[in-house]
């Protein structure tokens, strides 16, 4: 399907929001926060690659939204990804904002769990965002336009006791995209870190995280639609990091003081709840 943009009904006009991006492409847009940015980006009219592997979740994305363009690939894979590089470097029908949402994470005793899950764990959330953010850098740098939206997590910020490898994959998206903001300042390219709190997705079913529903209380649960928008907002207004909810802007930046030692047991305490 074309990624030319179509005119949206007259009534939509009222409640959409109105962003930079003439395109984009989202990586792990079959459920979740991803999912929730493809239809904000449908609602605002701007045609929208879809990525991730159940193929049958963007055909039914693509069925109901306008502007879709499928693209299958499991971004563990050397093929998946080069399969996307190619997309996001394409010049005839460019890409202006890059997403790379997709990401999974692994829950319990770091000595217990299965490496090769964890090996895949660091090659979806930190070898193919940044190969995917390298293609997406250098097809905009001639351009002298584009962004760039890395999702990362509250997590990023601590050490997180039985989500190590998550954390820490997290982590290295925060710092990876805080310096690229910086290397690409004045050039006309944005680069946001999205670090999203509690948000209830598929992400609690993959991650045997399911217990956090009951554990934590309601206040603390951001919806994927708000953390869509905000961060949809906040890479359009070129802000280095976008933390969705008052309660986690406040826990973000009052970290700053808090000893290291004391955040990480903290930390501890609260996932073994
Ligand atoms: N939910 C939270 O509480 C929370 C908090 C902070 C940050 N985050 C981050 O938000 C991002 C989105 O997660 P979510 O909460 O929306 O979870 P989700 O509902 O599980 O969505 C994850 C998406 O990633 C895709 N994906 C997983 N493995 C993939 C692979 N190998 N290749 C291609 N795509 C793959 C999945 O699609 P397929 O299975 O179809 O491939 C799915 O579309 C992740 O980076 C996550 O770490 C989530």
């Amino acid at each position: 399907m074309s990624l030319r943009a179509r005119v949206p009904p007259l009534g939509t006009l009222a409640r959409m929001t109105s962003y930079p991006f003439r395109s984009a492409l989202v990586t792990g847009a079959s459920s979740g926060i991803g999912e929730a940015m493809t239809r904000e980006l449908a609602a605002a009219g701007v045609p929208t690659v879809v990525v991730a592997r159940r193929q049958d979740r963007l055909d039914e994305l693509a069925d109901e939204l306008d502007g879709i363009e499928v693209l299958a690939a499991d971004l563990t894979d050397a093929g998946g990804q080069a399969t996307v590089v190619e997309r996001v470097r394409d010049g005839d029908a460019p890409v202006e904002l890059v997403v790379n949402n997709a990401g999974f994470g692994t829950s319990g005793r770091f000595h217990e769990l299965d490496a090769d899950r964890l090996a895949d764990e660091i090659e979806l959330n930190i070898a193919a965002l940044t190969r995917i953010s390298n293609a997406a850098i250098s097809a905009m740098v001639p351009r002298g336009v584009g962004w760039l939206l890395n999702v990362s997590s509250v997590a990023s910020f601590q050490p997180a006791p039985d989500l190590a490898v998550y954390a820490a994959t997290k982590a290295y998206v925060t710092s990876l995209s805080e310096s690229l903001h910086e290397e690409v300042k004045g050039s006309g390219i944005n680069v946001t870190a999205l670090c999203p709190g509690l948000t209830r997705t598929e992400f609690q079913s993959v991650s045997s995280t399911e217990q956090y529903v009951t554990q934590f209380p309601r206040f603390l649960w951001t919806t994927a639609e708000d953390v869509a928008r905000t961060g949809l907002r906040d890479v359009a207004a070129n802000r280095t990091i976008s933390v969705p909810g008052t309660l986690y802007k406040a826990v973000v930046g009052l970290g700053g003081p808090i000893p290291r030692g004391l955040k990480r047991r903290l930390s501890g305490l609260v996932q073994r709840q």
